[in-house]
């Protein structure tokens, strides 16, 4: 259970925050939530990865979510605690020996992927193939990514088939795996990549059930803009209406951080200005990490003075993180109040993606102040 206030004047006139606080706001999760599950047409896993802080995996499961996608036995120990409710994927080709067997015994996992046949015959010594379902994971990249996720996993396409067929031949049901990115700017990349899905699965001589399409649904920022998920997941229906499917054909998705990023913000103190630049007390080694990808170089941002939002003239602005590391600057500059001093606040909003989880304590900055503001009217910058 967090703490909460209603917005971010009341916490900031009632704790003048000096380490940085990450605001949970729940009515935004809930409705961009809401917008996913109804959207997407299929089965939806949260992916852990992006987002593996309690009050958020609380907050998703609050707002309807029932299945999440984990990368490791602690991802499933921690969700399985927080959840006991709902089902548990372990979707990583790499294991440490001895987990995928946890993960079955006392976690009930059913669901595994593999992307190599080397990886296959070290989980069959783990797992009941009869009670498993074992992904083979096809490799698919696409322009649109901010990230491309195929360099590291994912079988050729043209070894898709054999990898299947092996997967079948053990007992375990065969079901098929893709990720073409994150931050995937174009819906084109799901049609393409259920293209290749479809080429594959013709060559079977047999039906699988299952297409998990992975994640990479994207979040607006400042500079960078996506359509609407609506269009991912209109296109994605109806490319899939050509899959030769199984009966009981059925779509999963794994998005991170479509459902981690929209409600959260981060508040940060002013430790130092220079002319234009300005020293906050969070940066690239805590939640600003994401910045380091091509494309996304800024989050929404206002700033605070004694709790009110600061009006008037703006320019821009150089960020930097509190460490002493030269690389610990922001990538853009952003626009603030010109009178930004010592002891403002600024929320930097929609950062639940890839921020708290992966932050360091590099040089002794680290803040775990997570809170909720749940007033009526709050509202994080967008
Ligand atoms: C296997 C896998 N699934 C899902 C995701 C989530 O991607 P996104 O946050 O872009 O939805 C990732 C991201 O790294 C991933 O590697």
């Amino acid at each position: 259970m967090t703490n909460s206030y209603a917005n971010v004047k009341e916490l900031l006139l009632d704790r003048d925050p000096q380490l940085p606080v990450y605001c949970i706001y729940p009515h935004v999760y809930r409705k961009s939530t809401r917008h996913f599950l109804d959207g997407f047409p299929g089965r939806v896993m949260y992916a852990v990865k992006a987002n593996n802080h309690p009050a958020i995996i609380e907050q998703l499961h609050a707002s309807g979510v029932r299945h999440f996608d984990c990368a490791s036995l602690p991802e499933i120990e921690l969700v399985g605690k927080l959840c006991p409710d709902s089902t548990l994927y372990y979707m990583n080709p790499v294991r440490v020996s001895g987990h995928a067997r946890a993960a079955q015994h006392d976690f009930g996992v059913r669901h595994f992927v593999v992307d190599h046949h080397s990886g296959l015959a070290p989980l069959l010594e783990e797992i009941n193939p009869a009670q498993s379902v074992i992904f083979a994971r096809m490799a698919v990249s696409h322009e649109s990514a901010l990230e491309d996720l195929s360099a590291k996993f994912g079988a050729k396409p043209e070894n898709i088939p054999a990898l299947l067929t092996a997967i079948h031949a053990s007992g375990a049901e065969p079901a098929l795996a893709f990720n073409v990115g994150t931050g995937v700017t174009d819906p084109a990349a799901y049609e393409y990549a259920i293209g290749l899905a479809r080429e594959a699965l013709l060559t079977l001589p047999f039906k699988v059930r299952l297409l998990d399409v992975g994640g990479g649904f994207p979040k607006n920022y400042p500079g960078y803009n996506v359509p609407a998920l609506d269009d991912y997941f209109s296109r994605t229906r109806l490319a899939a209406q050509s899959l030769p499917l199984a009966d009981g054909g059925e779509l999963l998705s794994e998005p991170g951080r479509a459902l981690s990023a929209p409600g959260l913000s981060a508040v940060t103190r002013v430790l130092l200005r220079k002319t234009n630049r300005v020293y906050l007390n969070d940066g690239m080694y805590g939640a600003f990490w994401e910045l380091r990808f091509r494309g996304h170089l800024q989050y929404p941002c206002r700033a605070f003075r004694g709790g009110v939002p600061m009006t008037g003239e703006t320019k821009p602005f150089r960020l930097f993180g509190p460490t002493c590391d030269s690389t610990d600057e922001m990538p853009a500059q952003v626009e603030l109040p010109a009178n930004i001093d010592v002891g403002d606040h600024i929320e930097f909003g929609s950062i639940g993606a890839y921020s708290l989880s992966g932050r360091t304590d590099f040089n002794g900055f680290y803040s775990d102040d997570v809170i909720s503001l749940a007033g009526e009217f709050a509202e994080p910058p967008q």
